[in-house]
């Protein structure tokens, strides 16, 4: 980890990259280099060039570090603003930089000025020690004495060196089926992957991976992932030269930004390397969020077997139905029992009760106490859920201040869910919604929150802000704040981040919350699918995956298979365990302790996605720590015939150590060489049949 100014250039080391930059002769901040590390030395600025022609201008072809939409650049801009006297153009110059270390983190920052109009420009880069990741952002300053009105504010362009298309890596989901993985070649235009819905949601994700010949093992790969949970944009564009850029951030559409005087504005982080595969790439992030971007508390700590009552109950919830199922969930060894929806206002369907976050009195007519107290006689730790955001228009809450939704006087807001979205950036929205979550965690001294948000914004008036359009940017920071205080509050509340399934399932959730779901999809086949797209550029540990029951939702699989795709993750379970047999109780007891047992390799391990699932109709993932390897190899395709015999090669293992067979296969020392080389074969006779095998390393 270095960060050098030498000449004029910057120099930006992690590990094994570098990231080069320097300001040309024009005060323009250039892009040098991002890659695999060169002589410093060797770094020289861009030749000056003049005007390709009129109707192609320099400013367009550039590498640049962070372009604004002024003068002659038509291309992506990275910063859009209109300043007060109409002018709608920034012109950006370098005036200096700043480098600091502190705590094992460099940062270089990098200021800017439209010197007309006293506007500065904060470009910031930080890394730390052993990783090969650079955190980016931008800082905007008001230093005149009127309003500045931004209207695009990215948290970073990137200019990549070849001009060979780059494939784009990003996802095609849905409800349901998050994290489909999807490519695209960007071969000309623009290819942007966009949400307006106020939130991060299940079709694509906030970020890019951009490849040339890229596998597990090899290639080239650009990536960076934005940690923001509302509205978000990535561009990537291949010009006429074949000059690919990304610019990556907030989204711009409905959104505007009074920048006061004397205000600054920061944007969320972008987190981006390179690496030479995509194996890496994932490693690298996975290695990364767990040191440097989850909640402090919990981040290096492998989280609890949880249970949760949702599919096994879904809104009828009681007492004693919740107790039965947690004297089983204790018995079979989970850690965790949370309650899910139905427990509070009037709450029999998603028809009513949201925002009436007290606890129904039929169902509970002694309050949650007697359920939270068997829950910890049981040895578990008690969690909730909530969805604070919202409010059905059938509560309480709605019929007393029907304000508090979002709303345009004259039109009917829309219902999703037969909810309608709270306006958190008023404050005493804000205040209610955390006083009611923090008094009853004082009150049953609940440890887990699951945080769910089951809809987009929808008419989204907000005449309490002097600019409505700053809405879906402070409801998304009214999320983070209230998350942070219940955490400041409760330092040992722990905090899982849901939207409908997947919906928040990015570095700005998990830089507030402890974990997330993944997908309300528990089908373990599509599960498969879902949680190797998740596995791109998000923490292992923090996938949460549940074993549930065979419904209308989810195919038919035995149980080994269940548990092998769900041990893959953090081990949740969902179903409704009042109506297994004790054969079936006891699989579950037995893959729980099993599951304990390797779930500090699973969840912090280095991880390798082993089988070409795409034609192979195979998955096989493996974790590996200095103490254990944990082998998962699930065949998805319906045919007893396809793939019978597969081949499965190990990496990352030390190739003259000895690894012993500790379970599922017979019990024997294979050298890191041959399990590597050789490989182990597998005889996958059955349609969802799997495998789990365990080595001790010696
Ligand atoms: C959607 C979540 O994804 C589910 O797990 C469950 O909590 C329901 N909401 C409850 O309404």
């Amino acid at each position: 980890m270095n960060i050098t100014e030498n000449n004029g250039i910057f120099i930006i080391e992690t590990e094994n990259t570098q990231y080069v930059l320097s300001p040309d002769e024009a005060g323009r901040l250039r892009h040098i280099h991002w890659g695999k590390k060169c002589k410093r030395e060797s770094f020289v600025l861009p030749a000056k060039r003049g005007e390709p022609n009129s109707n192609h201008t320099s400013l367009d072809e550039m590498g640049t570090e962070f372009i604004p939409y002024g003068s002659t650049c038509y291309r992506v801009p990275a910063l859009k603003v209109e300043y007060s006297d109409g002018c709608r153009e920034a012109l950006l110059k370098y005036k200096d930089y700043k480098i600091t270390e502190k705590d094992g983190k460099a940062l270089l920052e990098v200021f800017l000025e439209d010197e007309a109009y006293s506007l500065s420009v904060t470009l910031g880069y930080a890394v730390r020690e052993n990783f090969d990741i650079i955190e980016r952002f931008v800082k905007v300053k008001n230093n005149s004495d009127k309003n500045v009105l931004i209207e695009k504010i990215a948290s970073a362009e990137f200019t990549l060196p070849s001009k060979r298309p780059y494939l784009s890596t990003n996802f095609n989901g849905a409800w349901g089926s998050e994290f489909r993985r999807e490519e695209t070649e960007v071969k000309n235009g623009t290819l942007i992957y966009e949400t307006h819905k106020g939130t991060s949601e299940h079709t694509y994700s906030p970020c890019f991976i951009l490849s040339q010949d890229a596998t597990e093992k090899s290639g080239e790969v650009y990536f960076g992932a934005l940690a923001w949970t509302g509205s978000y944009k990535v561009e990537i564009n291949r010009d006429y030269s074949g000059v690919t850029r990304a610019v990556i951030g907030l989204s711009d559409f409905d959104f505007s930004y009074i920048l006061h005087a004397d205000e600054e504005f920061v944007t969320p982080s972008v987190y981006c390397g390179y690496a030479c595969s995509l194996g890496q790439m994932s490693n690298e992030m996975n290695a990364f969020a767990v040191e440097n971007i989850l909640p402090r508390r919990y981040a290096k700590e492998p989280l609890p077997v949880l249970y949760n009552s949702w599919e096994a109950t879904f809104f009828d919830v009681s007492t004693e139905g919740q107790q039965l199922l947690a004297k089983k969930a204790a018995d079979i060894g989970c850690e965790l029992f949370v309650m899910d929806d139905g427990w509070f206002g009037q709450r029999k369907d998603d028809h009513a009760g949201l925002g009436d976050w007290y606890v129904n009195d039929v169902k509970f007519p002694e309050g949650l106490g007697p359920l939270v107290d068997t829950v910890k006689k049981l040895g578990m730790k008690f969690g909730l859920w909530f969805e604070p955001e919202m409010v059905n228009p059938d509560s309480d809450l709605y019929r007393t201040h029907p304000e508090w939704a979002y709303h345009f006087d004259k039109r009917t807001p829309s219902e999703l869910r037969n909810q309608l979205v709270l306006n958190l950036t008023l404050p005493e929205v804000r205040e209610y919604v955390f006083n009611c979550m923090d008094s009853l965690v004082t009150k049953y001294g609940i440890d887990y929150i699951k945080w769910d948000a089951n809809r987009p914004f929808s008419e989204s008036g907000a005449e309490n802000l002097e600019n409505p359009r700053e809405c879906r940017l402070r409801h998304i920071r009214a999320v983070y704040e209230i998350a942070d205080l219940l955490k400041e509050k409760h330092p040992d509340l722990q905090i899982e981040a849901c939207a409908s399934g997947g919906g928040r399932a990015e570095l700005g959730a998990l830089s507030h919350f402890d974990m997330i779901w993944t997908s309300d999809n528990t089908d373990p086949v599509d599960r498969l699918d879902i949680q190797n797209g998740y596995s791109l550029l998000y923490p292992i540990k923090c996938m949460r995956a549940w074993v549930t029951d065979t419904n209308r939702h989810s195919r038919p699989s035995d149980w080994d298979y269940r548990f092998n795709v769900s041990m893959q993750g953090s081990l949740s379970i969902g179903g409704n365990l009042l109506k297994y047999t004790d054969e079936e109780l006891e699989i579950h007891r037995k893959y729980i302790a099993l599951y304990k047992e390797i779930r500090n390799t699973v969840q912090f391990g280095r991880f390798y996605r082993l089988a070409d699932f795409r034609n192979d109709g195979i998955y096989a993932t493996e974790y590996t720590d200095e103490n254990k390897t944990v082998l998962f190899v699930c065949k998805s395709v319906n045919s007893f015939f396809a793939k019978r015999n597969y081949r499965v090669f190990l990496d990352g293992l030390e190739k003259d150590a000895e690894y012993k067979v500790t379970y599922g296969m017979d019990e024997r020392v294979y050298f890191g060489d041959y399990l590597m080389n050789v490989g182990l074969n597998f005889d996958m006779g059955g349609t969802l049949e799997s495998e789990l095998v365990i080595f001790e390393k010696a």
